[in-house]
């Protein structure tokens, strides 16, 4: 059994920094472990312009630790009203990496999202023929429709009909929660990739529900029954360069969490690499670590792995019961545990 794991420095291809203090607060968590990370644009208001993305790129910038090397690779917010001239530009530029569908209402910040692909289906063309990558949160939010179901309903009724009108557009599926999911991801042609988060890896729906409401447990799209988890746990570490690392991190202060109507995300970003390693290291797939973490992403989006190596090792990781989070701590993944990594340098 290998105690260490000497790996190129990987990227995180989904992640939710916010803006002010609790950016400040979050961002070095991520810069201790990643080379670069794919910001979501879901402020309030969302980052939906090259010009917003550009701003949003310094402030996180001017929060990276001294001493740390970390690139933010920016995401537009897509809306009914998007141009796709500013995208375009905004990507041959080298400001927007990629840009993000979030359907109306789906997530946090999200009511500003698309009300219905048709309605930006000049813009992916654009995108497509620029070679800009979409980034889908993937559920839909019709009120008749399950929460458990949303995900499956929207491969049926969105993703695939997109990818069939427009193969040539490059799309991360993101944060997968279901086996269907994964056998869309796996039939789909090149150009269509998955992130997987941790938690996903990690919990299924009873961890939400068994034994009292479980706010620190709960993001969207929700966690699903076992079965689900165990089909993602398989194609994490299945060694397939369609599946790629990107946590979801997705901060929110203590009190907006355990509340009567708690906000819907996790925040893994403290421990994310020792958290994704233990599931590694349970599928015996530490070998394939590497390609999860730091090359198939990369490979997809067009852009070079990091030359860096990091050393991980077998080690206890005690999870603190909360971390700075600017005007409120944050709860994160995994509170109360000992993991079984932790990075080494
Ligand atoms: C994310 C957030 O809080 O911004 N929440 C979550 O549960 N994952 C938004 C998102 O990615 O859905
Ligand atoms: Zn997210």
């Amino acid at each position: 059994m290998a105690d260490s794991l000497t790996i190129r420095r990987p990227d995180d291809w989904h992640l939710h920094f916010r803006d002010g203090e609790t950016m400040r607060a979050v961002v070095p968590h991520t810069a201790r472990q990643f080379a670069r990370a794919i910001v979501m644009p879901n402020l309030s208001p969302p980052v939906t312009t090259t010009a917003l993305a550009a701003d949003y790129r310094d402030r996180i910038l001017q929060a990276v630790p001294e001493g740390l090397d970390f690139i933010p690779l920016m995401t537009a917010y897509l809306t009914d009203d998007s141009d796709a001239g500013d995208l375009a530009t905004g990507h041959a530029d080298g400001v927007l990496t990629a840009a993000k569908l979030y359907p109306a209402g789906a997530t946090t910040n999200s009511a500003s999202g698309v009300t219905d692909v048709a309605n930006i289906m000049g813009v992916l063309e654009r995108m497509a023929e620029v070679g800009m990558p979409l980034c889908v949160h993937g559920e839909v939010v019709d009120h008749d429709i399950d929460i458990f179901d949303r995900e499956a309903v929207f491969i049926d009724r969105v993703l695939e009909p997109l990818t069939r009108r427009l193969p040539e557009l490059k799309v991360i599926f993101e944060h997968i929660t279901t086996r269907e999911a994964v056998s869309f991801v796996e039939d789909g042609g090149t150009n269509m990739a998955a992130t997987i988060t941790p938690q996903h890896l990690h919990i299924n729906r009873n961890a939400i529900l068994v034994g009292g409401i479980r706010p620190h447990m709960y993001c969207l799209p929700v966690a699903k029954r076992e079965e689900h988890r165990l089909a993602l746990r398989k194609a994490a570490t299945s060694g397939s360069p369609r599946y790629f690392l990107g946590t979801d991190s997705a901060p929110h202060h203590r009190g907006d969490k355990e509340s009567a109507c708690g906000c819907a995300g996790i925040f893994n970003a403290p421990f994310a690499l020792e958290s994704y390693l233990q599931v590694f290291d349970e599928e015996n797939a530490l070998d394939r670590f590497e390609g999860f973490a730091s090359l198939n992403g990369p490979r997809f989006y067009g852009l070079p792995a990091n030359e860096e190596r990091i050393v991980l090792e077998r080690a206890p990781v005690e999870v603190p019961a909360q971390v700075a989070g600017g005007a409120e701590p944050i709860v994160p993944f995994h509170v109360g545990e000992t993991l079984g990594w932790r990075m080494a340098r």
